[in-house]
């Protein structure tokens, strides 16, 4: 398949606007910008178009996808009840990074939710996202724009890497601002839950609700989870991640110790801004200051698919403050790294 490459800028024009609203109609795929990650997006109401999303990942059929919308008449179609929390939390950061749970109506085919009667809506912020689904005048569903089991997309070269030629149109949107998932909420049961943790952080949403909430993304082992997404490999470079947990000066100390030994072309460290002068190895991916999570969290996904690109098989990397966006940070690392941490 050949595939079609437009810039955001090019949205505006008339012949694109003709082609992105005709691929769409037909069940074709289309990879867009979001605040979040780069999305691979298609007709959510039309279920060849959404079993096409799958094929092209490689994503398990027993993995739903989330449903874009771009207005609350969408949202009361696709649902069967917005309760009093989730009007609440609608109110307070949509458009933007979170994806509410709910009861889905039928309106919503089976191969979306993978069979759960519960259906994942998010209203995206960025304007590319917004503008593909009043072109499409339909919900799109769309998960992140990567072969499954690889980083998310973040950045444009990323996406082709994964895609091109396997889908219909790329729309270039740089580097995605947040490079995080958004957080995905439950808000079915009486006490909502976080089932994967993102930049509207648990205390931003009980600040809202004026109530605590719970948090089922910390279980390393999941029998039956609540989110499909729970139980797979996620974010994981091709080379073995090794998560070090301490003081940073042991940190530093551990990590040049274990390093000495490897093949240093095929040995990485992935380290805030404030250990990179300290760290002795040929290849140090700098994500940022230790000070700014929202710089880390938007490079993390590039320093894990930078790691392939070089060929690296061993990386070393450090644990951030598990707290706010540094929770959604975490997450990733851990998974990224098979749960492979070591604590100092
Ligand atoms: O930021 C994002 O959310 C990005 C952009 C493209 O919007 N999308 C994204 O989609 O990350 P994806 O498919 O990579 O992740 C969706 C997550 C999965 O963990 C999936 O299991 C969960 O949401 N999910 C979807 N529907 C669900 C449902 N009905 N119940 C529980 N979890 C659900
Ligand atoms: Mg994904």
């Amino acid at each position: 398949m050949k595939t079609s490459i437009y810039t955001v800028d090019q949205m505006q024009n008339q012949l694109v606007k003709k082609h992105l609203a005709k691929i769409l109609k037909e069940g074709g795929l289309v990879v867009f910008p979001t605040e979040t990650v780069y999305g691979i997006g298609a007709n959510a109401l039309d279920p060849l178009a959404a079993s096409k999303i799958y094929e092209v990942k490689g994503r398990p059929a027993d993995n739903p996808l989330i449903v874009h919308i771009d207005n609350l008449h969408m949202l009361k179609a696709l649902t069967l009840e917005i309760n009093l929390q989730a009007r609440k939390l609608i109110q307070a950061f949509w458009p933007g990074p979170l994806t509410l749970i709910f009861k889905k109506s039928d309106l919503v085919p089976n191969t979306i939710t993978a069979n759960l009667d519960t259906v994942a809506i998010r209203f995206p912020s960025h304007p590319a996202a917004r503008q593909l689904i009043k072109l499409a005048k339909f919900p799109i569903a769309a998960p992140s724009a990567n072969i499954s089991g690889r980083p998310s997309s973040t950045l444009f070269k990323h996406v082709k890497e994964d895609l091109d030629g396997l889908v219909d149109i790329i729309i270039d949107g740089g580097k995605s601002t947040i490079g995080l998932e958004s957080t995905v909420l439950d808000v079915t049961t009486e006490v909502p839950t976080i089932l994967r943790p993102g930049s509207i952080t648990k205390r931003m949403i009980e600040s809202v609700l004026e109530h605590s909430i719970t948090d089922a993304s910390k279980t390393e082992v999941i029998d039956a989870p609540k989110s499909p997404g729970m139980k797979y490999t996620h974010y994981a470079p091709k080379g073995k991640i090794i998560l070090v947990d301490g003081l940073k000066e042991e940190v530093i100390d551990y990590i040049n110790k274990a390093i000495t030994i490897l093949d240093h072309e095929k040995t990485a460290v992935i380290c805030a801004k404030e250990y990179v002068s300290a760290i002795k190895c040929k290849h140090i991916f700098d994500l940022g200051s230790i000070e700014d999570s929202e710089e880390i969290a938007s490079n993390l996904f590039i320093a894990l698919r930078t790691m392939d690109e070089l060929g690296i098989e061993q990386i070393y990397t450090h644990s951030f403050k598990d707290e706010q966006l540094g929770q959604a940070i975490m997450n990733r690392l851990l998974k990224a790294a098979g749960y492979n941490i070591i604590r100092l």
